[in-house]
């Protein structure tokens, strides 16, 4: 294989990059706490091109949205306005997704869902929470 053989393998391999990290089982929010919903790539996406959205998988309600370099707390369903927040701006640009749930209640027991999407790409994880008294 030549070298711009080889090249062009590794760029097809990088732009499908678009890998989510997040928790390997079921989290347990406290109730009353505030509970961390990991979702994170490995390859940082511009901002201006990412949309990062947190769903519930039953309601589909929207739980937190970032769109156009900026978080939506406007299009957030009422259950999680206030609730749901997303860690600063400079995490987002290192890739970290993950959302902060505070006062967490047993309605918030469920499956989340985190999709990103970028201009070429999107990818999706879903995330099970559990509640638990104190
Ligand atoms: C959490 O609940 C307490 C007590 O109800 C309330 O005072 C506080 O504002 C709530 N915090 C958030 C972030 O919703
Ligand atoms: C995301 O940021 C928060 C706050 O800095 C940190 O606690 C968490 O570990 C980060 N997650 C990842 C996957 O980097």
């Amino acid at each position: 294989m030549s070298v711009r053989g080889i090249l062009g393998a590794f760029i097809i391999v990088f732009s499908e990059g678009l890998i989510l990290q997040g928790p390997s089982g079921p989290l347990h929010g406290k109730l009353g706490g505030v509970l961390q919903l990991p979702c994170s790539v490995m390859h940082p996406v511009a901002l201006d091109e990412l949309e990062v959205e947190w769903r519930r998988v039953d309601s589909k309600a929207l739980v937190h949205l970032f769109q156009g370099g900026e978080r939506r707390p406007e299009s957030q369903s009422y259950e999680y306005r206030d609730r749901a927040h997303f860690f600063t701006t400079a995490e987002i640009a290192k890739g970290n997704y993950s959302l902060l749930l505070y006062n967490v209640t047993v309605d918030d027991a469920g499956s989340y869902i985190c999709s990103v999407f970028t201009k070429q790409d999107s990818s999706e994880m879903t995330v099970e929470v559990e509640t638990v008294g104190e």
